[in-house]
């Protein structure tokens, strides 16, 4: 039986700005390709934003984390702390450089990595003389983690921090943006999140020299003389133009897009109020998130529905959701990686679902999403 059409997608990006002129602009340059003013544009744009710090903006998120470790001088046999609960591409560039991911479990108010068990971890790898050499932390959902808690730990060890802030651009922490507070940051700017050139991200730090380095490392490491010349190996990472300008037309409208996915966070809160056995993820009074999506966990016992039957039902309606990320350390793929922690992220991907989330989505749309919901509810009560 075929599915019904998607009428609600789970999150795609808004272009109510200048992304037509500004890749019309980019064609009829000619430079579509990894030079052209856009390029510049959108870097000034990013790091004028980040204020104290610079970025270099790249063809993905994942090539920046893995321009941020080789940065950190990451390579075969080292160990890197990773958050358990996320993308499998907040770790998989450790293994691209022959380095192992140790995997850290949750807490239960931002759902991102419990600093207890990350100082728990780093005591317990030096014990068996293997000090870590970095801990790439996420803000899921752009919730941002208990950035205070980690970065005191990052400083009592002297192990830096990588902010996966790939799902967290525009997301802030006491007044400043996500991604500014690790030794280096990360955004991706893919196809679904909250500000997306079609494929991108952009590496962040607060060291000139940091971002010209991964400046040099993007374009194969050409050096810069008349002829080709390279003294390192490099890499095909740097943002083209036609992207760099859509991202350009994106910047200017993500404040206003992150104030959106509130409002449709909001609404979803005021909704769901009575509805028993929904939890929400929730800031912290130092943290402001940009709710690129808005993830909710389900309480069977209460509800009488799981996340898997609110999935089927919502998507026999036309409506679009996602499971939680599936914890990394219950990856077959990472089955041999070393775990700390207990079953605080499992117990979350077994409840959880995100909820669509896009900045255009209509009131009605959620009203819609909610009577589903009731819906599912009442038939348990009959
Ligand atoms: C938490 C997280 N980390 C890393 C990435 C990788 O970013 P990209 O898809 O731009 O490579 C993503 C998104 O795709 C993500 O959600």
């Amino acid at each position: 039986m075929a599915l019904p059409i998607t009428l609600i997608p789970l999150s795609v990006p808004v272009f109510n700005g200048k992304e037509n002129l500004y890749t019309h602009q980019a064609i009829s340059s000619g430079q579509i390709a990894t030079s052209g003013e856009f390029i510049e544009k959108f870097e000034n744009k990013l790091s004028s934003r980040l204020k104290t710090h610079e970025s270099v903006i790249l063809n993905s998120g994942t090539s920046a984390l893995h321009l941020a470790l080789i940065l950190l001088g990451i390579g075969p046999g080292d160990e890197v702390i990773c958050q358990s609960f996320t993308f499998c591409a907040s770790a998989n560039p450790v293994v691209y450089l022959g380095a192992s991911p140790v995997f850290v479990d949750s807490e239960t108010t931002t759902w991102n990595i419990c600093p207890d068990i990350l100082e728990d971890t780093i005591l317990s790898r030096i014990s068996k003389g293997k000090k870590p050499k970095a801990i790439i932390i996420v803000h899921l959902f752009g919730m941002p983690a208990k950035l205070k808690e980690i970065l005191e730990i990052s400083a009592k060890y002297e192990i830096p921090v990588i902010e996966d802030a790939a799902e967290a651009v525009g997301s802030q922490y006491e007044g400043l943006d996500c991604g500014t507070f690790g030794k280096l940051g990360f955004y991706s700017f893919n196809g679904n999140k909250i500000m997306s050139t079609g494929g991108g991200g952009a590496l962040i730090s607060n060291e000139a020299s940091t971002i010209q380095k991964a400046k040099l490392l993007s374009q194969q490491a050409r050096e810069n003389m008349p002829y080709y010349h390279h003294l390192e190996i490099g890499y095909n990472y740097r943002m083209n133009n036609l992207s760099a300008a859509i991202g350009l037309a994106q910047l200017e409208q993500l404040d206003s897009n992150v104030q959106s996915r509130r409002l449709v966070n909001k609404r979803y809160k005021t909704l769901l109020k009575d509805f028993p056995g929904i939890e929400f993820q929730n800031e912290s009074p130092d943290s402001f998130s940009n709710f690129w999506l808005t993830a909710i966990l389900i309480n069977k016992d209460k509800t009488g529905f799981s996340n898997v039957q609110l999935k089927t039902a919502l998507i026999n309606k036309g409506v679009e959701s996602r499971f939680l990320w599936k914890p990394l350390h219950t990856q077959p793929v990472f089955s041999s990686s070393p775990y700390y922690g207990g079953t605080i992220s499992e117990n979350y991907f077994e409840a959880g679902l995100c909820l669509p989330s896009s900045a255009d989505l209509k009131m009605e749309d959620q009203e819609l999403i909610v009577e589903i919901m009731f819906n599912e509810l009442h038939k348990t009560a009959e």
